[in-house]
């Protein structure tokens, strides 16, 4: 199986976590796309979920799809994030912020109760870390 279709059937399997009702943190990346993608098909079924986007692409597309979106201002408290990552290790630590959402996806996942990560086998690593890491100065849920 390649890359992408493993990345379509994690995003699946993650859309299992998804219950109605829930505020649902959208991460950034082809992976999490492939989420929002399917997430978008469940809203349009009639799923009733509220999303908090990790960047401006994200936004982009989960308004697209039909998502509607709120902020971690007015909802501080996420049911579950959905994202990707960029290495993970044998130990199941792993690293984040290799498409410079790093900000974002981080304080987004740090207000989430449950986070779901959605990734394929090209991401394995020996070690971690093994690129540039962005840094980032935004306003982005400064309360
Ligand atoms: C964005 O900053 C990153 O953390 C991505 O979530 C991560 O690099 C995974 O990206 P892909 O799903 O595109 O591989």
């Amino acid at each position: 199986m390649d890359a992408d279709s493993m990345k379509r059937e994690a995003a699946q399997r993650a859309l299992q976590f998804v219950e109605d009702g829930m505020i649902v943190g959208l991460g950034t990346g082809s992976s999490a796309a492939q989420f929002i993608d399917l997430l978008g098909e469940k809203v349009s079924d009639g799923l009733n979920i509220t999303g908090v986007a990790t960047s401006a692409a994200t936004e982009r597309q989960a308004r697209a799809a039909g998502i509607t979106l709120t902020t971690l201002d007015e909802e501080p408290e996420i049911d579950l994030n959905d994202d990707g990552a960029h290495d993970i290790h044998q130990s199941h630590t792993l690293i984040k912020g290799g498409g410079c959402a790093l900000l974002r996806e981080n304080i987004v996942e740090s207000a989430s109760e449950m986070v779901v990560f959605i990734s394929d086998h090209s991401k394995l690593v020996e070690r971690l870390g093994a690129f540039p890491l962005p840094v980032e100065v935004e306003p982005f849920g400064y309360k």
